[in-house]
């Protein structure tokens, strides 16, 4: 277990997501600073309780390790601003798109990673996949920072376009499915009220009960499922609209999507940055 007294992060652009990282850092024991644009943002970043300031430059001097969540397209400014400050950090962009070689060449002597947390990180419970240099000095560190704010697997960059869509959409799929079986509830008589906390609770449940075990998810179906039962109408109907043929569907195209927007946002940045 690390411990993080002593060690300083910046967050700079701590907006949504970033905000989020810098509590939870924070929440370890490191000593965090967080940066904006705005001074009403910074102001409301000091009513979380964090220490926060415009100054990116002095914000990345004092710090060992900093983490960039700024949107694609507020990098540039950012990398202008702080490349001459980060030789011999840690920087971890958070940013969709931004491919390591753009980010290496705007950030000399820095060591660099790309890094790609979910929303659940307000709740530690992010999946975060992290790529990480070959031998990287800050790996441990910065891996250990990120678990946080929930696990950490280690990804090629090859994958953080899929990553973004699995990990990164995840939440809204599954936040999609639970609205679903809300609505199944109350098509059958159940209450809202009751019926979304059954649902959660069925879901939180489940995943439990699969970590529980060894078996593959089908396993616990087949349990589930009694012949002439209840269960396998369901399935049946699931099975003829085509559900699962809709999910596979669903993260290509997110996926897709993501590597797409990641080619417009480095053609974009490469015409910036020269
Ligand atoms: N949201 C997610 O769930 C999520 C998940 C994974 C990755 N990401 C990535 O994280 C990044 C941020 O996303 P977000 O949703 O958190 O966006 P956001 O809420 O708009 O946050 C961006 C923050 O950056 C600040 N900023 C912009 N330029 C700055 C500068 N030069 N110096 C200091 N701060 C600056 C903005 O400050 P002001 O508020 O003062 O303008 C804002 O607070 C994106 O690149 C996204 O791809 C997001």
């Amino acid at each position: 277990m690390f411990r993080f007294e002593g060690l300083r992060v910046a967050v700079l652009g701590a907006g949504k997501i970033g905000s989020m990282l810098a509590l939870g850092f924070r929440g370890c024991g490191a000593s965090v600073v967080a940066t904006a644009r705005r001074p009403e943002r910074v102001e409301e970043l000091r009513a979380m309780g964090l220490e926060a300031t415009t100054d990116n430059v002095s914000a990345v001097k004092r710090a060992s390790i900093i983490v960039v969540s700024v949107k694609p397209y507020q990098y540039p400014m950012l990398a202008h601003q702080i490349g001459n400050h980060v030789a011999g950090k840690a920087v971890v962009s958070v940013m969709a798109g931004v491919p390591l070689r753009l980010l290496r060449a705007t950030l000399p002597g820095a060591e660099v990673y790309r890094a790609m947390p979910n929303i659940n990180a307000a709740v530690k419970k992010s999946v975060t996949g992290i790529v990480a240099p070959k031998d990287a000095a800050f790996k441990d560190l910065v891996f250990s920072l990120f678990r946080c704010v929930g696990s950490v697997y280690e990804i090629s960059e090859q994958l953080i376009d899929a990553w973004t869509a699995v990990a990164g959409s995840g939440p809204a799929l599954i936040a999609e499915l639970i609205d679903a079986l809300i609505l199944g509830a109350l098509a059958v008589g159940i209450p809202r009220h009751v019926a979304y906390d059954a649902i959660l609770e069925t879901l939180v449940g489940t995943a439990e009960y699969l970590r529980s075990r060894p078996e593959h998810p089908a396993a616990l179906r087949d349990e589930v499922t009694t012949p002439g039962g209840t269960t396998i109408r369901a399935l049946k109907a699931l099975e003829a609209r085509g559900m699962k043929a809709a999910i596979i569907d669903a993260v290509e195209k997110a996926t897709n999507r993501a590597k797409r927007l990641a080619r417009e946002i480095e053609e974009e940045l490469l015409e910036e940055t020269g």
